[in-house]
């Protein structure tokens, strides 16, 4: 199993070009399956979820093209089963994304209950409450969800979901799509990924009105069709990337980014001193200089607020900030598997409930440490990046579901960090 190795202390500096957002791709590919005409994606970063995502679609029976590594021209014509299997499912979550749309276009959809993961227990009631609602009928068979439209089709109506949710909000707006009549969804999602997906949906021929916004409506048409669209850029890993300048006192051009996805983001790191400007609608210049940071709360919320997935960064940044922060969370109950590992590093976190408070600025020491998850990984990797000696990073196959190519990034940025294989690793620690 690879690993990082990182030897940190080194300010990072250059320009660094941020590729296209995993969690838009995911449901714009799950969104083909509404056609049998061919979508081009382009922006599709090259990442292992998407690797995944692409599986489950050939192995529904679309096909798909990738002239280009981040375009995927997917053509869903010949779909000979509806169901997302326990093997996939269980490797990634997001698989549930084909749910809606199978539904929607094939009137029968079979997805496996995806467990809990490292973060908590993620049930999809309210995907499945919402399907319901849209007159589905809705069973669960030896761990496996089945969904049925009577009569082939999905009846639209007014959707709640009790808790915002995103990809509940993303497999309703697909499903209601092909749905006959007209579906509101209240208490929608507000995230950047919603709008993009709405925006491939519009151009497939949907009728969507009010993405973005807590509430949104859909035009049911009844059929779907091709369309050419580019994914937005990633703004988990533009944030990831302004706290590795921030960490290391460095200095980075940020390109291919939208500063506009992450006005929470850069609100509160300028609140913590990091000197961040919007260059243009797609690039961000950081400054930092380590005498600066000051530590500042934060509490993660749904968006515009700020994201549950910058926490865990966010978290390594406070351990490098003048004073005593606390840092709450309320999307995830278990998101702080990085804190304890932190610590192993030198940091002063102490964990209560949903609450965390980091006490800074403590030196950073490199260690042995293990990665739980996609964003707990980029936040060690961070620490790493600022800490003295050298850090192993196990299992960083978190990271890799979801930043492309972070070692290259980091290495034309001037990090130390390279992957070395277990076999490597013993060598290094001898
Ligand atoms: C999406 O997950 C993202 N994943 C997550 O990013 C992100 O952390 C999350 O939204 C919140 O922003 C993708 O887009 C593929 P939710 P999702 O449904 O849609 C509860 C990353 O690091 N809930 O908005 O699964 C749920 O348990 C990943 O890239 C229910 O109770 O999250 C959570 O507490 C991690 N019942 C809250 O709502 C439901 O039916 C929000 O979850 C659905 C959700």
């Amino acid at each position: 199993m690879d690993k990082f190795l990182i030897r940190g202390g080194r300010p990072l500096k250059g320009t660094i070009k941020i590729s296209g957002a995993k969690n838009s791709a995911l449901p714009c590919l799950a969104a083909t399956l509404l056609t049998s005409e061919t979508v081009t994606l382009h922006n599709v970063p090259y990442v292992k979820d998407l690797i995944t995502q692409r599986r489950l679609l050939e192995d529904l029976g679309a096909t798909v093209l990738t002239p280009e590594l981040h375009t995927h021209k997917v053509k869903a014509a010949n779909i000979e089963i509806y169901e997302a299997p326990y093997e996939l499912v269980k490797t990634m979550r997001a698989s549930v994304l084909a749910l809606g749309p199978l539904l929607a276009r094939f009137g029968q959809a079979k997805v496996s209950l995806p467990g809990g993961c490292a973060i908590g227990t993620r049930p999809i009631d309210l995907h499945l409450k919402a399907f319901e609602q849209l007159g589905a009928t809705v069973s669960l068979e030896a761990g496996d969800v089945v969904a049925r439209a009577p009569k082939g089709k999905l009846i639209g109506a007014e959707t709640f979901f009790e808790k915002v949710s995103v990809t509940g909000t993303e497999n309703v707006m697909m499903a209601a799509s092909l749905a006959k009549g007209k579906t509101t969804i209240h208490n929608a999602a507000r995230e950047p990924e919603i709008e993009d997906l709405a925006e491939l949906l519009n151009k497939m021929g949907a009728k969507i009105r009010g993405a973005g916004t807590e509430t949104i409506t859909i035009e049911g048409v009844n059929d779907l069709g091709e369309a050419e669209h580019t994914i937005i850029p990633d703004r988990i890993e533009t944030g990831t990337f302004i706290v590795a300048a921030a960490i290391t006192n460095g200095e980075l051009e940020i390109k291919n980014c939208q500063p506009k996805h992450l006005e929470a983001v850069i609100e509160k790191l300028r609140e913590v001193g990091v000197e961040i400007k919007v260059v243009d609608e797609t690039t961000l210049s950081v400054k930092c200089c380590e005498k600066d940071l000051q530590s500042k709360d934060v509490t993660t919320e749904p968006h515009p607020l700020f994201p549950t997935d910058m926490q865990a960064q966010y978290m390594a940044l406070m351990t490098q900030a003048e004073g005593a922060s606390t840092i709450v969370e309320t999307i995830f109950e278990n998101r702080f598997m990085h804190a304890s590992e932190l610590v192993r590093m030198g940091a002063d976190i102490s964990i209560s409930g949903n609450t965390a408070i980091v006490k800074g600025k403590t030196k950073l020491t490199g260690a042995p440490i293990l990665a739980s998850d996609l964003r707990a990984s980029a936040s060690l990797v961070l620490a790493g990046l600022a800490a003295e000696g050298e850090t192993l990073i196990d299992r960083v196959y978190h990271i890799d579901r979801g930043y492309e190519n972070i070692v290259k990034k980091l290495r034309n940025l001037g990090a130390d960090i390279e992957r070395v294989t277990s076999e490597m690793a013993e060598t290094v620690k001898n």
